[in-house]
C-alpha cells in the first residue's frame, strides 16, 4: 500500500462551522470537497449521492446536526431538521440510527451535539478496523475477492467494511486482490472502490455487472465480500442492487459470501428483509450516463437502488462484535446481548 493519507471522506471544520464532504459525484475525474453550512444543505448532498454508502451518510447527518446546533438552532428547530436529514434515504438505517443518537443531545447543548458527532465518526472507523481484522481471517492467501458497489473508506467514516478487510488481510501480509463490479446504474464500483483501491495500491481489476458468473465457473473468484445498509433481525441483508445475484452465483458455485458491517447496520426492529424499506431512484440514473442518454426517449426504466439478500445465503456477516455465522437469527441474537 501506498503511504497516502487515509481517506476520510466526511469532516467537521470547527473554524467555521462546515460539514466538509468529498464530493463522490464528482470521482474519480475530480477531487473536491464541498463546505456545507446547514442540514438542510447536508441533506440535499445525501440525496443526490454527493455523500453516500451506509455509515458516512450517518456521519454527516450527525454533523450536519451538530452545525447547526453551534448556528443557535432551537430544540424544535433541530427536531425538525433531524427529521428531514432521517427521510433523505430510507434503506440505510445507519442515517436514522445516527441522527436518533444526536437527537438525544439536543437538550445538552451544542457543545455536547459535536462531540456526540465526533464520537460517530471516531467509533465507525475503529468498527471498520475490528471488522477488517475479523473478516482478513476468513480469506485464504492470495484470494482474489469480489466486491460490489463501494463498501470502503469512502462509504464509511473511513477504512470502509467490505473493503477495510481486504486492507486488513494486506496489512497482515495477505497479498489479496480485488475484483470490482461496475456497479450500474450509478457506477459506485467503477468510479470508487476502483479509485480508493487503485490509490491506496491496491490490486483491482474493474468488471461489468454480468461477469461475475463466468469467472465463478472458471474458478477466478474465491470470496466474495460486500457491505450492507441494513440487516435485519433474522440476517437477511439489503445492499446495492446487484449483491443479490452475487449472494445465490456465491451459493451454486460454493464460493463463500461474506458481509462486513458495523453493528449499526444491524436493525433488530425489523425482523426480516421484506420489512426493509428500499429506495426506489430517478430512472435517468438508469437511462443517462454522464448526462449521456443512453436508451431510447419514452422507455421507461426502474431503478431499486438496493435488493434484499437472504440470510441462509450469506456464509458469515462480519460485525466488530463478532463474527455471526449461520444460523444468523440465533448468531445475531447473542452478539446483541
Ligand atoms: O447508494 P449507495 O452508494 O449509498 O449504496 C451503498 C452501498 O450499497 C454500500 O454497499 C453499503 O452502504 C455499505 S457501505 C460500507
Amino acid at each position: 500500500m501506498t503511504g497516502r493519507a487515509p481517506l476520510r471522506p466526511v469532516l467537521y471544520d470547527e473554524g467555521a462551522d462546515r460539514v466538509r464532504l468529498l464530493d463522490q459525484r464528482l470521482l474519480p475525474g475530480r477531487e473536491e470537497w464541498l463546505a456545507l453550512a446547514t442540514s438542510g444543505e447536508v441533506a440535499e448532498a445525501i440525496r443526490t449521492l454527493a455523500v453516500r454508502g451506509a455509515p458516512a451518510i450517518g456521519v454527516a447527518a450527525a454533523y450536519a446536526l451538530a452545525a447547526d446546533a453551534r448556528r443557535g438552532a432551537d430544540a424544535a428547530t433541530l427536531a425538525r431538521s433531524a427529521e428531514h436529514l432521517a427521510r433523505a434515504r430510507p434503506t440505510a438505517v445507519n442515517l436514522a440510527w445516527a441522527v436518533k443518537r444526536i437527537s438525544a443531545r439536543f437538550g445538552e447543548g451544542a457543545a455536547a451535539v459535536l462531540r456526540e458527532a465526533h464520537a460517530i465518526r471516531d467509533e465507525d472507523e475503529a468498527a471498520c478496523r475490528r471488522m477488517g481484522a475479523l473478516g482478513a481471517a476468513l480469506l485464504p492467501p492470495r484470494a482474489r475477492v469480489l466486491t460490489h458497489c463501494n463498501a470502503g473508506a469512502l462509504a464509511t467514516a473511513g477504512y470502509g467494511t467490505a473493503l477495510g478487510v481486504i486492507r486488513a488481510a494486506i496489512e497482515a501480509g495477505n497479498p489479496v486482490t480485488v475484483l470490482a463490479d461496475e456497479t450500474r446504474p450509478f457506477f459506485q464500483g467503477a468510479r470508487l472502490t476502483a479509485w480508493e483501491l487503485h490509490r491506496d495500491g491496491i490490486p483491482v481489476t474493474l468488471l461489468t455487472d454480468g461477469m461475475a458468473g463466468w469467472l465463478m465457473q472458471r474458478r477466478e473468484i474465491d470470496a466474495v465480500v460486500v457491505g450492507a445498509d441494513r440487516i435485519a433481525r433474522n440476517g437477511d441483508v439489503a445492499n446495492k442492487i446487484g449483491t443479490y445475484g452475487l449472494a445465490v452465483l456465491a451459493a451454486h458455485h460454493g464460493i463463500p459470501f461474506y458481509v462486513a458491517a458495523p453493528w449499526s447496520t444491524v436493525d433488530l426492529a425489523t425482523p426480516d428483509g421484506a420489512a426493509i424499506p428500499i429506495e426506489e431512484r430517478g430512472g435517468d440514473e438508469v437511462t443517462m450516463v454522464a448526462g449521456i442518454r443512453i436508451a431510447p426517449e419514452g422507455v421507461p426504466a426502474r431503478y431499486p437502488a438496493f435488493d434484499v439478500t437472504p440470510a441462509a445465503l450469506v456464509g458469515a456477516i462480519v460485525t466488530e462484535r463478532g463474527v455471526s455465522r449461520p444460523p444468523h437469527p440465533e448468531a445475531l441474537a447473542a452478539l446483541a446481548r
